[in-house]
């Protein structure tokens, strides 16, 4: 796969919900009642992040969910995407880029939704083939004001802003001509999931899907 085959395809996965959903699970055992009351709350495109050792257990059991489309997020190394794509993940998600790990993605067939902050960034993903990405720091980049700036020499790119993104704010970055859609953890807090308060996430992700 070519890097404008694979960053069409993570356009389209992205292009399923307004919210990305950022997981971290320290129990895998929390991964499919997650995953099913995030689907049923409306945002079926999930991105674990490879951050856990709960992690590649986790994309395994929310594979099953019907509905779900799961992904990989925090992909750093080629042995990350080779793990991801093993244990069953549709995409992957990078909070910066380098060619190797481009590469890696393009070998293993793993659309890739890679990491940008300023323009140069964007600029050469953009040479590679990349018109959507993720923009990461978002909040600490200059949050919306800077993706507009962005977007006014360069509005081929879509963003999909994460990192300081939360209810509050989703609308500011959903407004913008170069963002269809935004990540975050919001709608999975870590309490939650320890509670076990299922419902609560769907009514969380139901939120955030508007
Ligand atoms: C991440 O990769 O951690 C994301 O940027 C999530 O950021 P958030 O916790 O601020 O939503």
């Amino acid at each position: 796969m070519i890097p404008q085959d694979q960053s069409k395809a993570a356009r389209d996965i992205a292009g399923r919900a307004r919210v990305i959903p950022v997981l971290v699970l320290d129990d895998a055992g929390h991964a499919r009642p997650l995953a099913e009351a995030l689907v049923a709350g409306g945002l079926p495109a999930l991105e674990v992040t490879l951050r856990t050792p709960a992690a590649l257990d986790s994309i395994r059991a929310m594979s099953e969910v019907e509905g779900g489309i799961v992904g990989a997020g925090t992909l750093l190394t080629p042995d990350d995407v080779r793990a991801a794509k093993a244990a069953g993940a549709r995409f992957g998600v990078s909070p910066g880029a380098t060619e190797t790990l481009v590469q890696a993605c393009i070998d293993e067939d793993l659309p890739l939704l890679p990491g940008a902050a300023t323009a140069t960034e964007a600029m050469a993903l953009l040479e590679m083939g990349f018109d959507m990405m993720k923009f990461f720091p978002a909040e600490a980049s200059g949050g919306a004001p800077a993706l507009k700036a962005i977007g006014a020499p360069i509005p081929q790119i879509s963003f999909c802003p994460t990192g300081g993104v939360s209810l509050a704010n989703m609308a500011d970055y959903l407004s913008l001509s170069n963002v269809s859609v935004v990540g975050g953890s919001w709608v999975a807090p870590k309490d939650k999931m320890v509670a076990g308060d299922w419902a609560g996430i769907e009514s969380l992700a139901r939120e955030a899907r508007g």
